[in-house]
């Protein structure tokens, strides 16, 4: 299993190109189910999730072709299968987006519920109750969730009693084939959706209220084929900033967008790292002097992303005074919390919220990956603690960073993948 070996210490300087968005390439891969003609979307970044998801398109019958350096091309002329197996679901649980989409154009989808997982039990009970909103029937059986509608879904009003990413995604895709209007409130109104609603909308879907909480959909009979480029991740730039100033240097991100990352640029400005946009992205510094310690409540969109709370939790373990991290959005999302200790970070963890008394110096350890966000909070303390860290387990990286360890030792890091 490979490993990640990080020599620290080093500051960091240069320009990272920042990959399309993972979070908004999924859903855009998914809508291909919607349509006989063919989705190209460029700027998909190369990414575990993305073959897996690959995979379980091709067993639905979508042909994927790559396009050009770094595209995709999905056409499902036909759907081969309804059936998304556990085999598939349970490694991903983004894959249950095709529930809505394979329901609304078949009448029907059989889908494996995707079970536990380690940031949180997780349910997908929202996406159902949306789905059964708009006419499904809804069954569980051996695992699976059964959703027919044999003549078709029907625009209905949803109303969210708490904002769900996926589900929004979910009941938006289906509802552009379902007859009539179909409202949703209390919808997610994180950048992903509004890239989902543009792409949605280049393929023929009445949308109104992209980046608001009340999507209005009129269905469409058929929706027809798109290019789209993925708009940029704006976790990976936010955990580039957060890199620049936990090793200090000056990273340009190049390509991010400050509008989709307002709530965690401010909370680094507050703290003391500078930043500055300019036409080519973000550029974060950090020259010698040590930041200060600030509090943050993980919330949606536009509040501070649950998935760069890890990130900010290692920057914290060395600022100066002590910073309160509540995550409201997952309940057991602080396991990179005894990993950071391992390093010499100083956190106790009291129910939803992290205390953390900031240090001077971080020591290099081996330490354990346990999800996507947290794994790279454990690269980041490596890079500005004393000594070598080694990140075991990082397919957790792979599934949501591209070609980090390249990205950061172009910057100046010393920073190696082993592999046995
Ligand atoms: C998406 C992101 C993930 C991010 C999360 C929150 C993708 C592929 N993943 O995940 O990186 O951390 O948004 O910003 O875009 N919930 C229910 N019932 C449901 C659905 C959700 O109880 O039917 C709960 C979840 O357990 C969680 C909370 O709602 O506690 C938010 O989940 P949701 O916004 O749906 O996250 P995902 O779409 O899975």
């Amino acid at each position: 299993m490979d490993r990640i070996w990080v020599q620290g210490g080093r500051p960091l300087d240069g320009t990272v190109p920042i990959s399309g968005a993972k979070n908004a390439a999924l859903p855009l891969m998914v809508a291909s189910l919607l349509t006989e003609e063919a989705v190209e979307l460029e700027n998909v970044p190369r990414l575990a999730d993305i073959s897996l998801l690959t995979d379980i398109l091709a067993q639905h019958g979508v042909a994927i072709e790559p396009l050009g350096a770094g595209g995709l091309r999905l056409q499902a002329r036909e759907i081969a299968s309804t059936t998304a197996p556990y085999d598939l679901v349970r490694k991903m649980r983004a894959s249950f987006l095709v529930s809505g989409p394979l329901v609304a154009r078949c009448g029907e989808a059989q889908v494996s519920l995707p079970g536990g997982c380690a940031i949180g039990a997780r349910p997908v009970d929202l996406h159902l109750r949306g789905l059964e909103a708009l006419g499904a029937q809804i069954a569980l059986a051996d695992g699976y969730v059964l959703a027919r509608a044999p003549k078709g879904l029907k625009g209905a009003r949803v109303v969210f009693p708490f904002v769900s990413v996926g589900a929004t995604e979910n009941l938006v895709m289906a509802a552009c084939l379902a007859q009539g209007t179909t409202v949703l409130e209390n919808a997610a109104q994180e950048p992903e959706i509004g890239d989902l609603v543009a792409c949605l909308q280049a393929m023929g879907a009445d949308i109104e209220g992209a980046g608001t909480s009340r999507l209005v959909v009129r269905g469409a009979g058929r929706l027809k084929g798109v290019r789209h480029a993925v708009l940029p991740d704006r976790i990976e730039a936010g955990t580039f900033a957060m890199a620049a100033a936990i090793a200090g240097g000056s990273l340009t991100l190049a390509g991010a967008r400050a509008r989709d990352l307002e709530a965690p640029l401010r909370v680094l400005a507050e703290a003391g790292i500078e930043i500055s946009e300019g036409p080519g992205g973000l550029t974060v510094a950090r020259n010698g002097a040590r930041f200060a310690a600030r509090d943050v409540v993980t919330e949606p969109f536009p509040g501070f992303p649950t998935d760069l709370q890890a990130q900010f939790m290692a920057l914290m373990s060395l600022a100066e005074g002590t910073s309160h991290i509540k995550e409201t959005i997952f309940e057991n999302r602080f396991m990179h919390a005894p990993e950071l200790m391992r390093m010499g970070a100083r956190i106790l963890i009291r129910g939803q919220t992290a205390e953390v008394a900031g240090v001077e110096r971080l020591k290099g350890a081996p330490v354990m990956a346990t999800d996507l966000r947290a794994s790279v909070s454990l690269v980041l303390a490596a890079l500005a603690a004393e000594g070598e860290t080694i990140v075991n387990r990082v397919y957790h990286l792979d599934r949501g960073f591209e070609r980090l360890e390249e990205k950061l030792s172009r910057c100046g890091a010393l920073i190696r993948r082993l592999t046995d």
